[in-house]
């Protein structure tokens, strides 16, 4: 019966990959329910690397199952690569996996028209991830998606496919001068993938009811940050679902009064990928220094991230809207070497000075943060296993962000590895 659910609190990139693998390790189901193979998780095993893209990070657990829901958008030569990649490796994963057959599939011409979406929009372009997630999100709300399921049945995904490719061929060839898509290219193409994962496809809303009914341990893996909320986010600099915890009952069928905590990731300080407002945002020595101190750098596009501080404003207004139960620090050893360290704790805007997230502010171009200067450590944390082993100035540091943020932070991260983290000051053993 004990679900919990983990969400990124900024940005995205919060290192929510390693937190989301050492609770998957007491799962019994993982479920992703947003967004799409933008997301990349990176979780660090006795030194070997992996990233999940798509796949949900119980993958690499004995006995876990894994669901991508139906809020996802799924491009199928995608995940098929990313389950070839992860079984040479020697994981079985075509027992723990399962794709829901409502899951919307992201086609090539999402991607095509993703790119050429940006490139029109130019100086007001989003800085997407260039998969398509935007496009086969628009066409899902406009009736003109496709699911997996739909796939599977030749007649309906004829149908389906010759309608849409009639508008996309339009607009690819009218209005961006280029080549059309090829229909019975990309027929075959998606017939035979959807086939090969026919073995893995399920009804998620009722694998996830049936092992909640059954006492299981369900384990909601958000992607993004709440930042970058469809609808709670920077819009229209944002991804286009719902990536906080009300993202999930809609985008995997489980019923929202049956989540038991909610706890999201936050660095100790800020990065952003991508265009759009950062308050907190350090240009010049100090934003570089922050950069390869975290080594922040995109795990699915590679791009240098934008850094700033932490910005108590954003967080706390994530914090609330999520209805947190507490959040996990990650990054804190990046901080090390850092004289001070800043928090903005407020922002002022052509209105005045605020001290809440202005949600309402059409814009947020125009704000400037109101800082707060902490004292920094010089010591290197990477190997501290308890709160009480770290120096007091960076004691003071989460108590302050913990105080600010009005959760109790759970565990802190002073590393990539899997054994470097421990329980925060008000933190709780059992996080189910
Ligand atoms: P899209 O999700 O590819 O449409 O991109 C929309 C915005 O979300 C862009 O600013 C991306 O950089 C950002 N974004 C999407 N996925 C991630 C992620 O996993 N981490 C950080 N930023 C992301």
């Amino acid at each position: 019966m004990p679900s919990t659910a983990i969400v990124g609190l900024q940005w995205g990139d919060e290192g929510k990959g390693k937190i989301i693998d050492s609770l998957a390790a007491q799962a019994d189901v993982v479920a992703r329910y947003a967004g799409g193979n933008n997301a990349g998780h990176t979780v660090i095993v006795q030194d070997e690397k992996f990233v999940l893209h798509l796949i949900p990070g119980g993958i690499l657990h004995d006995g876990t199952i894994n669901l991508i829901g139906r809020g996802l958008v799924v491009d199928l030569g995608a995940l098929i690569e990313e389950i070839d990649g992860l079984s040479a490796r020697g994981i079985p994963v075509e027992e723990r996996l399962r794709l829901d057959g409502s899951a919307q599939v992201i086609f090539p011409y999402h991607r095509h028209v993703d790119g050429l979406v940006e490139k029109w929009r130019g100086k007001g372009r989003i800085g997407t991830t260039g998969r398509g997630i935007g496009p086969a999100y628009a066409d899902k709300v406009a009736r003109t998606g496709i699911r997996v399921a739909d796939i599977l049945d030749e007649k309906v995904f004829e149908q389906r496919l010759l309608a849409a490719l009639a508008e996309k061929s339009a607009v690819i060839e009218k209005v961006y001068g280029q080549a059309p898509e090829n229909y019975e290219e990309l027929f075959e193409t998606s017939r035979a993938q959807a086939e090969r994962l026919r073995p893995l496809i399920v009804d998620g809303g009722a694998l996830l009811r049936d092992a909640s009914q059954e006492g299981k341990r369900i384990l909601f893996e958000g992607a993004q940050g709440s930042m970058l909320d469809l609808d709670a986010g920077t819009y229209p600099y944002v991804t286009s679902s719902w990536t906080g915890i009300w993202g999930i009952a809609g985008g995997t069928g489980f019923p929202p009064n049956r989540l038991s905590r909610s706890l999201a990731v936050t660095k100790a300080y800020c990065t952003r990928v991508g265009e759009g407002p950062f308050p907190t945002e350090l240009f010049g020595e100090m934003g570089e220094r922050l950069r390869e101190a975290g080594n922040e750098y995109g795990a699915t596009t590679g791009r240098p991230r934008r850094c700033g501080w932490f910005d108590m404003l954003a967080s706390r207004y994530a914090a609330e809207l999520n209805g947190l139960d507490g959040v996990f620090m990650t990054n804190l050893d990046v901080l090390s070497g850092f004289e001070t360290i800043g928090v903005g704790m407020g922002y002022k805007t052509p209105q005045g000075e605020v001290s809440r997230f202005p949600a309402e502010f059409s814009s947020l171009e125009q704000v400037e943060p109101i800082w707060i200067e902490m004292p920094g450590w010089s010591e290197d944390i990477t190997s501290v296993q308890s709160y009480s082993d770290l120096p007091e100035t960076a004691q003071d540091y989460l108590r302050f962000l913990e105080k600010g943020l009005g959760v109790p932070i759970e565990r802190v991260s002073v590393g990539p590895d899997r054994c470097q983290s421990f329980l925060g000051e008000n933190g709780q053993e059992n996080l189910w």
